[in-house]
């Protein structure tokens, strides 16, 4: 088991807001003098300037330092935000108190807002004449619906700019010691989702249960059980290294290092929740000795 010694910015230590206060769909905007059922223009070039833009926008995985420059910029310039539930609320706190602010949520099984809602919701921002951050977790084209948010705003003849974010996997990677690739251990690099779309884990296990192969699985944690057990039927050693990292890059990280056959019950045991990365593959068994020798007991 192990836990960040991550020290947060002063700006994260004194800025926290409780995530509960806000509202699903808090301070929705509701296009006020918007029109979501007008003629879109033929092409991006006709849109009328009169229209503002939707920048898709990455947050990183959590720690507000982990920002792009452009993200940073654009957040502080913001008049209209719509931001997830995994955006950080030390991010969160950035918004100009002026700027609209709408909380879309999305956390598993959790919807603030569809995400047909939050499609038109974009339109219709940009349609006031608003330029809009929409703000996602990690990278908006990694799991995170960027690309059909993108197809949304295009098709309505908005202008659409994406801006790209530190992905969780890369996030977990940098503040556990964990390469996720490694001359020795890992020639290939596979990010898979845990959470399908129909609701299954109905993977392409065959590719995944690869050796010299690190397996980073973003959503997987009610699925885990399912997941070390098919990795094993396909071929994985059940001593083949594997961790389940919580929170990664924020004041709360926290994990666990482990086996696949040992995985499911590690993480029962030390209750770990989501958000949190599966990764599997002989990089985790490289000890920095930054992070895995610590436990939760001796950061709380
Ligand atoms: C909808 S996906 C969004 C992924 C995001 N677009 C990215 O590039 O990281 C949400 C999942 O990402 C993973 N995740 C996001 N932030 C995380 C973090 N800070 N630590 C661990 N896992 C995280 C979890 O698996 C979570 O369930």
């Amino acid at each position: 088991m192990y836990a960040a010694h991550h020290t947060p910015t002063a700006a994260l230590a004194s800025r926290r807001t409780s995530r509960s206060s806000r509202a699903p769909g808090d301070n929705p905007a509701r296009g006020r003098g918007g029109d979501s059922s007008g003629a879109a223009p033929a092409s991006l070039d006709q849109a009328p300037s009169a229209v503002g833009k939707v920048h898709l926008v990455g947050a990183g995985p959590g720690d507000p330092e982990l920002l792009t420059l452009r993200a940073a910029r654009l957040i502080a310039n913001a008049k209209a935000v719509v931001y997830d539930h995994l955006v950080g609320d030390a991010i969160v706190d950035l918004i100009p108190p002026k700027a609209r602010r709408v909380y879309a949520g999305k956390e598993a099984g959790n919807h603030a807002l569809p995400q047909h809602a939050i499609n038109q919701l974009l339109v219709d921002l940009a349609r006031e004449g608003l330029d809009v951050v929409r703000l996602k977790g990690g990278d908006p084209f990694i799991f995170g619906r960027g690309g059909e948010e993108m197809q949304a705003v295009q098709a309505a003849g908005i202008r659409c700019e994406i801006v790209p974010g530190i992905t969780a996997a890369a996030g977990a990677a940098s503040c556990t010691g964990i390469p996720l690739t490694h001359r020795e251990h890992a020639q290939t690099l596979v990010f898979a989702t845990g959470h399908l779309k129909d609701g299954t884990v109905d993977l392409d296990w065959p590719a995944l249960a690869r050796p010299r192969q690190t397996l980073v699985i973003y959503m997987g944690l009610g699925a885990l059980e399912a997941i070390c057990t098919q990795l094993i039927a396909h071929g994985l050693p059940a001593t083949t290294p594997a961790a389940v990292i919580h929170a990664a890059t924020t004041p709360a990280q926290c994990g666990v290092h482990s086996t696949l056959a040992d995985l499911p019950n590690d993480v029962r045991e030390r209750g770990i929740r989501a958000p949190a990365l599966i990764m599997v593959g002989e990089v985790i068994s490289i000890d920095p000795g930054m992070l895995l020798t610590q436990t939760l007991a001796t950061t709380a």
